[in-house]
């Protein structure tokens, strides 16, 4: 397994690379999740890429950039062990040297839900993406439903760009009581960590409902709230019921594919999930 450590010695590599070339672009810190699309990888690529980079650009001021959980050795080991062929670790400074002053914003996507509570964050996304998309060169790029609204952007921005590069979603893994894989989950203490659970089980409770025939976006969302909020130590921060692709909140009747998504805090940990809603 090759590593490369700045963009220059990944170009070289990657002008010596013949087939087709899979891409699952990460923070670290793996977990079934991240290695779930690292099998799809590969199963469809000849050659697949992985890269771990903690992108400081995407954590607002208050955020946990400093304590991100990081390891290294053992990420690589996984991803050894996975038969990926090339990880991709560039330092912060290779990758916005100084005068750097390039972004990519994906403009109303990235105002919504988790843009609009954490400003900055997917310009930071989008604009490290790209850079390690034009490192990499992938001819696919997986991404987690985990985080769909990353998904959705990331989508936005391949089409709106041009890029030559299919964008995969993979399923989200989760616990065995539901609780969706997550670096953050770390962060919670036993207790946390037991009433966490709660998030995925208010989300299925409206997803029941709909598949029972409730149509009303408005009682949909409150089908959520009131699981969640029988545990007053979890803090919800919202609760969307939005079109699936431009993630606009649905008034009304739901009549299309809708992303059913929500964010809360456990203690100091910041939690997301979702489930998708067909008609
Ligand atoms: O989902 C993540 O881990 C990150 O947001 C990504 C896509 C690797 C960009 O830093």
């Amino acid at each position: 397994m090759e590593l490369l450590r700045s963009p220059a010695e990944m170009h070289r590599w990657r002008a010596g690379v013949r087939g087709s070339v899979g891409f699952v672009p990460t923070m670290g810190y793996l977990h079934e999740g991240h290695l779930s699309l690292v099998r799809l990888s590969r199963q469809r690529d000849e050659v697949t890429v992985a890269s771990i980079f903690v992108n400081p650009m995407q954590f607002g001021p208050n955020e946990d950039f400093e304590r991100y959980p990081r390891d290294e050795a053992r990420d690589l080991a996984l991803l050894e062990a996975e038969g990926v062929h090339a990880v991709y670790l560039p330092t912060a400074g290779a990758m916005y040297p100084p005068g750097f002053q390039t972004y990519v914003t994906v403009e109303r996507l990235s105002q919504l839900l988790e843009g609009a509570a954490r400003p900055g964050h997917f310009r930071g996304v989008a604009t490290v993406v790209v850079k390690l998309f034009a490192a990499v060169q992938p001819h696919r790029a997986y991404f987690g439903k985990k985080d769909a609204q990353q998904l959705r952007i990331i989508r936005r921005m391949v089409k709106d760009l041009d890029l030559p590069i299919e964008i995969v979603a993979g399923e989200t893994v989760r616990e065995p009581d539901g609780l969706a894989m997550s670096s953050r989950n770390v962060y919670l203490s036993p207790e946390e960590r037991a009433i966490a659970p709660l998030l995925y089980r208010g989300l299925c409770a409206a997803r029941e409902a709909f598949a029972a025939g409730e149509r009303d976006a408005e009682r949909l969302r409150a089908a959520v709230r009131e699981v969640v909020s029988q545990e007053p130590r979890i803090a919800l921060e919202y609760v969307s019921l939005a079109d699936d692709e431009t993630l606009e909140e649905i008034e009304g009747r739901v009549e299309r594919p809708a992303l059913l998504s929500l964010a809360a805090r456990i203690g100091s940990t910041r939690l997301i999930d979702n489930v998708e809603l067909a008609p």
